[in-house]
């Protein structure tokens, strides 16, 4: 499967969040990972909707944007109009199904985000109506965080699920990602790298989407 690079915004400056975003499309980035927290699904707050959309008209990236809020039914059609291409729910946020029907409505594309401790299975009952699982290796809420080893089962399980229903499902990991961590989460089975400080906070760039590519 094609792998793609998703740069997470959580770990750039947000003082020039537009030429931070347009920083890592230059780079190589295939997606641009955007990390909305609520303080009240997760211990931080982060952006809201009025941000993304004025980045809308200034970069080209796909916005790749994951939703770590309490209540993801009510605000999808924000995040859609604010120019969203793909938005990931977390399963633990509840009301799954009725927040896929939504995105697939809205016509974005639909993932579903599993926290550390949810199991693989949780998310089996929606497998065949989304477009990509997120398979959180933090705990989510920071960035910079330790890559967690133990979730590379649960993704090799998704992805043996996937195959046996014959989806080319993407498989998302977030969380610790680096040049070390990577190629562990691609023998599992992601296809999709979401990456915060080890891009952002590196000395080029470039350099690093092209290291965690190759
Ligand atoms: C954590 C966020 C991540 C975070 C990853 O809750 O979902 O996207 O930005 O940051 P790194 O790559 O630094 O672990
Ligand atoms: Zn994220």
């Amino acid at each position: 499967m094609e792998k793609k690079i998703s740069p997470s915004i959580l770990a750039s400056d947000f003082s020039k969040l537009g030429e931070e975003a347009l920083s890592v499309q230059n780079a190589g980035a295939d997606l641009l990972h955007i990390d909305v927290m609520d303080g009240h699904f997760v211990p931080n707050i982060t952006l809201g909707a009025p941000i993304v959309k004025c980045l809308r008209p200034r970069v080209a990236l796909p916005f790749d944007v994951h939703l770590m809020i309490s209540d993801p039914l009510k605000y999808i059609p924000d995040f859609v109009n604010a120019g969203a291409d793909l938005i990931t729910v977390h399963l633990e946020s509840g009301n799954t199904a009725g927040c896929i029907a939504l995105l697939r409505e809205l016509g974005v594309k639909a993932a579903v985000a599993l926290k550390p401790a949810t199991p693989a299975e949780a998310v089996y009952p929606y497998l065949d109506g989304l477009d990509m699982v997120l398979v959180m290796t933090v705990e989510p809420g920071f960035g910079g965080q330790k890559f967690m080893a133990d979730q590379l089962e649960k993704i090799r399980m998704i992805r043996a699920e996937c195959t046996r229903r014959g989806l080319d499902t993407d498989i998302q990991v977030d969380g610790g990602i680096t040049a070390e961590t990577l190629p562990l989460c691609a023998e599992a089975g992601a296809n999709v790298f979401v990456a915060g400080s080890f891009i952002f906070k590196a000395p080029d760039r470039a350099a690093a989407i092209a290291t965690l590519k190759n």
